[in-house]
């Protein structure tokens, strides 16, 4: 960006209509309260708002919280948008500490209940009818309020079938959108304020969560994933996804089958099932989704994760979900066969394949790679299976790569995120699985696929395609070749990289050896004339001046040439 472009940017920015000053008020006063008064210093919102009075105290009162704490606890009373940005960061390593991803995992995302009449309204206006002839049973008290959405247990008036009923809290896109209006207007008042600040880019980030933040708010979208998912799993009785009603569904509400179930981590107890059976039932499901289908759900907490009486794994909430091509699948299974054989050379390079590198910054693979080798033996070595922690490695690989300009794309760091929180729900369940040795059959089973005759002959295909474009072309192009040769038309043009330097050299011993001579022939020639006519200044005639000053000014040239 030039800089006049950055200048005005910045102006703009510092000089944003902030829109809602009493909400901007409400923030501000919550994260004095939680010791964040420094920053409503530093980006100079005390004239903004007229908060007096950043006392100290305020800090000093939270100081026996650390700041991790302070900041969950702050996204917590600020409400849902500020809820799923933490959510949201907890994801990146890049730009939060371990601690503070630690810290974001706890986010409490319970509300009160809305009251039965805003959701029945909600409800008829989203699906043009009346509560009444929609359901034959609509249960009034809700089984679970989140920041976004209420979850109702209902029955089906037509079909007489049980479900689960998602209503969005009505005004939320709206306080969502007056929420983001005051986070552009932070951000982009650090960049100005808070040079420091303005190295994370922060009007960046606020604009990635605000296409992640609507992203979840579309049902409808949740909807696409859920059927998906479905597909995927249809023939893998390990895992059930509960069935939508689409007709029942729209852009604010998602009507899915009841589901009769407990939380994975309390299932061992409730049913008398095998730990060590639920754990690794998990974990296939998860490689199932990256290795297998290149689709796999994003938030992968115990909350959303039902375990039947059966011991049948029930996934729910599928607002966020990532995509791997087949090169990014290759290059994970690379890492976790790199991983497995302790192949930290080979772990290094899936891992710089598959980072962005930064347009216009330096690269130096050895440096990269000796890094990795160092966090590899950190995390591996000297540590029994139990306490090998496979999303913490692969948090730090994404931290230390940003030290080489190489910046992981989002898919990866939830990847890895929903590894992190699946390794951390199986560890619970049975302490000393090893994530790894359990990945070793799906690994293998998906490294027989890599090799399969079809997919070499897949492979090989797109390899024939691009050669028998070449091929096609090529008679014609030999063609022409060998008539221009005939009609010796054929003209090569050589460039070498050397060859300017080389022609400038000889240009200046050309003029060097003129200089020389010139010089030689005019002093010679002086000494020549001396006798050659009446003595003038010097003792000197007249052409023998003449030729020693021509003698002198050529070798004053010489010599100021040899200096240079
Ligand atoms: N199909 C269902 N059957 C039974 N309970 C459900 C169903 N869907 C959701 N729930 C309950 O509602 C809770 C919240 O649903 P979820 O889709 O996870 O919403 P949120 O995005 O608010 O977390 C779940 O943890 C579960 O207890
Ligand atoms: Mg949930």
């Amino acid at each position: 960006m030039s800089t006049v472009n950055k200048v005005y940017t910045s102006l703009r920015g510092i000089s944003s209509v902030i829109k809602d000053i009493g909400r901007l008020r409400e923030i501000l006063s919550i994260l004095i309260k939680h010791g964040f008064g420094v920053l409503i210093t530093r980006l100079r919102l005390v004239e903004v708002i007229g908060v007096k009075n950043l006392s100290k105290n305020q800090d000093d009162a939270n100081s026996h919280y650390s700041t991790s704490q302070r900041i969950r606890m702050a996204l917590e009373e600020l409400g849902p948008t500020f809820i799923k940005l933490g959510q949201i960061l907890s994801t990146r390593p890049d730009l939060a500490s371990p601690e503070l991803i630690k810290e974001l995992q706890q986010l409490q995302d319970q509300v009160p209940e809305l009251p039965f009449e805003q959701i029945q309204a909600q409800i008829e206006t989203e699906l043009g009818q009346p509560l009444a002839q929609l359901f034959s049973e609509f249960d009034r008290r809700a089984l679970a309020c989140a920041s976004i959405a209420q979850v109702h247990r209902a029955v089906l008036a037509r079909e007489k079938i049980e479900v689960a009923v998602k209503v969005q809290r009505p005004e939320l896109t709206n306080r969502i959108e007056r929420d983001l209006n005051i986070l552009y207007f932070l951000a982009r008042r650090s960049e100005v304020l808070a040079p420091d600040l303005a190295l994370i880019d922060p009007v960046g980030i606020v604009h990635e969560f605000e296409k992640a933040i609507y992203q979840e708010l579309d049902a409808n979208r949740e909807l696409t994933h859920l059927q998906r998912f479905q597909e995927h799993f249809a023939a893998f009785p390990e895992v059930k996804i509960p069935i939508p009603y689409p007709q029942y569904c729209s852009q604010r509400i998602l009507t899915l089958e009841f589901i009769y179930g407990v939380k994975i981590t309390l299932a061992p107890k409730q049913f008398q099932l095998k730990p060590e059976e639920l754990g690794p039932r998990l974990m296939r499901v998860l490689f199932r989704m990256i290795f297998q289908n290149g689709f796999f759900h994003g938030d992968l907490h115990p909350g959303n994760i039902l375990v039947q009486a059966d011991g049948r794994l029930v996934l729910l909430d599928f607002g966020m979900a990532g995509r791997l091509s087949r090169p990014q699948r290759d290059h994970i299974l690379d890492v976790m066969i790199g991983i497995s054989q302790q192949d930290y050379a080979l772990v290094a390079r899936a891992f710089y394949d598959i980072g962005i590198k930064m347009p216009g910054a330096s690269y130096d693979y050895a440096a990269f790679e000796h890094d990795v080798i160092l966090i590899m033996s950190e995390h591996f070595e000297d540590r029994t299976l139990g306490q090998i922690e496979i999303g913490q490695f692969f948090m730090a690989l994404v931290r230390g790569a940003i030290a080489h300009n190489i910046r992981m794309p989002s898919t990866y760091t939830l990847l890895f995120k929903a590894l992190m929180t699946v390794e951390g729900i199986t560890k619970n369940l049975m302490p000393n699985l090893n994530f790894i040795e359990e990945a070793q059959p799906l690994v293998q089973e998906v490294l027989a696929q890599r090799y399969h005759p079809r997919r070499m002959l897949q492979d090989g295909g797109y390899l024939l395609l691009s050669m028998s474009k070449l091929l096609r072309q090529f008679p014609d192009t030999a063609r022409q070749l060998l008539h221009d040769a005939e009609q010796g038309r054929l003209s090569f043009r050589v460039e070498l990289k050397q060859w300017d330097c080389w022609l400038e050299e000889q240009r200046n011993l050309r003029q060097s050896m003129s200089l020389s001579v010139g010089f030689g022939a005019s002093i010679i020639a002086a000494s020549l004339a001396l006798d050659s006519g009446p003595e003038g200044w010097f003792g000197l005639n007249m052409p023998s001046l003449v030729l020693y000053g021509i003698g002198a000014i050529l070798g004053f040239l010489l010599l100021l040439r040899h200096w240079r």
